[in-house]
């Protein structure tokens, strides 16, 4: 599985969040809580799916994803939120 982000291609572990991912790839992340309560972690969607073992505290819309609780459930493509 992997992650693209500004034009790169992030490999992503099954069980590594999003930023997790991003942080070892050496992109420096907004974030404050990673626990999804915040918000400052959030970005778009912009296509492929992801998904959250707990339901975020955080308010998010549609296509916004909060990539310090988030898993890949197969290659998701992403931009600032
Ligand atoms: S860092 Fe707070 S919601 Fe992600």
């Amino acid at each position: 599985m992997h992650i693209e982000y500004q034009g790169q291609k992030i490999p992503i572990k099954a069980r590594q969040s999003v930023l997790e991912a991003l942080e070892v790839a050496g992109f420096i992340m907004n974030f404050q809580c990673r626990n999804g309560i915040c918000g400052a972690c959030r970005c778009k969607l912009l296509s492929g799916e992801i998904n959250y073992e707990e339901t975020p505290f955080a308010m998010t819309k549609k296509d916004d994803v909060l990539i310090c609780i988030a898993k890949v459930k197969a290659y998701v493509k992403l931009a600032n939120g």
